[in-house]
């Protein structure tokens, strides 16, 4: 049976968090909903609706959506032909001339058929695009979640292109029907539209993304230093996009097939040159390969038992023909002694990926051992009272220390189920519908 994982990996939009205030109290109940690429998908996550109460201006701002100028003339378009487009928030006071950029993330496609369906959708085309989106997490505008970066010009760069913002295919026609791979240019297009707008007078710029749009961080990450001024303090942090190159459960590596056709279709060798020419070429495309090259700081944030993983690289459904990691795929508590025992291999693959970053001073790391994925962009995961904390830091209290060196951060999580304040999420069906 041919592996059918990533075809819609969630992107941080998909992880959102809606909040319903109770009254004037403002005490909050909190739901996840997960949409998925065509239809919308719930998550159910009982956890949540015992919420503890957040601060009363919890409620995200609504940001409207920016289509690119000149597409056309650029050839930087989303996989129809359509024009790309980005949010943008304005900062203001101490932050006016620090920008924090975040790529969305939502999976790949990896053949015609699966590029074709997300022309049709949000993830490859302007035109069903939201108009607006909310600013949450690391995107929030209020101090009391978001204490560093609250006031920074903030811009949340959509995802259409299939493949990580990094494809550059010239021509339009595949097999007599048009695509665009143009993740590259979608990339140096939104940046040069940024870079008017203020962003070449940056003091300080952070390049962040969750899960697709972590993995394009890690690929642009030096690209973005370069383009900004010398003096100014530029780094990276890639969410959930620390993506595994392991065995499943029956032993097949699913997602460096799936990678493979990626890099094939989307003709992504060329901006991997300098990845071994003996290794599969999906090699090339997973972060262990990518950050070898990174000389800019980067923060690896990241859950030990990431939920889209285990559910597409780890245990997919066809690899699992005897539905046995149904209920553990779907909710950790579920999963049998020997299931914990695969999981905490994976941790450890993790952890053996990492070996290097863990040894540079000036890289950042918060690992924790939650069955989640992307935490950056709801404000409940990112900095709240009931935050998921490691060495009792909140992620965005790790991460800001580390962006203005408070102190070095390499928050290591100890074994599920350790960890109290974990928020693991609850699935009635996986990320994937
Ligand atoms: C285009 O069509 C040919 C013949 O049907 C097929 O072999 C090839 O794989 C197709 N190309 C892509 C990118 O799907
Ligand atoms: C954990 O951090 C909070 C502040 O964020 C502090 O009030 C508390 O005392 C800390 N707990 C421990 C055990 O250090």
């Amino acid at each position: 049976m041919p592996p059918s994982p990533a075809a819609c990996a969630p992107a941080s939009r998909h992880l959102r968090l809606w909040w319903r205030r109770r009254g004037r109290a403002g005490a909050v109940a909190a739901t996840f909903a997960a949409a998925l690429v065509a239809a919308a998908l719930l998550l159910s996550l009982s956890y949540f609706a015992s919420l503890v109460p957040l601060s009363p201006n919890a409620s995200p701002a609504l940001v409207g959506l920016t289509l690119l100028r000149r597409a056309e003339e650029k050839g930087a378009l989303c996989l129809d032909g359509s024009a790309p487009g980005y949010h943008l928030q304005r900062g203001s006071g101490g932050g006016s001339r620090s920008w924090l950029i975040h790529l969305e993330g939502g999976g790949w496609c990896r053949n015609l058929k699966s590029c074709a369906s997300r022309q049709k959708s949000i993830l490859g085309s302007s035109h069903y695009m939201e108009r607006q989106v909310e600013f949450a997490g690391m995107l929030s505008d209020d101090e009391d979640q978001n204490p560093d970066f609250h006031n920074w010009n903030k811009v949340k760069i959509r995802y259409c292109d299939g493949a990580s913002f990094s494809g550059n295919v010239k021509d339009e026609l595949q097999n007599g029907t048009k695509f665009f791979f143009r993740g590259q240019r979608i990339w140096e297009a939104v940046m040069d539209e940024l870079l008017l707008k203020g962003l070449r007078h940056a003091k300080q710029a952070f390049l962040t993304g969750c899960s697709a749009g972590g993995l394009a961080t890690y690929i642009h990450c030096d690209g973005f230093r370069a383009l900004l001024p010398k003096e100014s303090r530029v780094k990276c942090l890639a969410d959930g996009g620390f993506f595994l190159d392991v065995e499943d459960i029956s032993k097949q590596r699913t997602l460096r097939a799936f990678y493979s056709d990626v890099v094939r279709l989307q003709d992504l060798k060329r901006k991997f040159l300098g990845c071994s020419s003996s290794m599969d070429p999906g090699q090339c495309f997973f972060p262990r390969e990518v950050v070898k090259d990174i000389r800019t700081p980067v923060f690896v944030l990241n859950p030990a038992y990431d939920a889209w993983q285990v559910q597409h690289v780890l245990a997919p459904e066809a690899s699992d023909p005897q539905h046995s990691w149904q209920d553990c795929r779907l909710d950790i508590s579920k999963c049998s002694p020997d299931q914990l025992e695969i999981l905490q291999g994976f941790r450890e693959e993790l952890h053996d990926a990492m070996r290097e970053i863990k040894q540079k001073k000036d890289w950042g790391i918060f690992i924790n051992s939650c069955f989640i994925h992307c935490q950056t962009l709801s404000s409940l995961t990112w900095h709240s009272p009931s935050s998921p904390r490691v060495n009792n830091k909140t992620m965005a209290e790790a991460v800001g220390d580390w962006f203005f060196d408070r102190r070095e951060v390499k928050e290591l999580d100890c074994e599920y189920p350790c960890n109290p304040t974990c928020h693991n999420l609850v699935f009635s069906k996986p990320f994937k519908g």
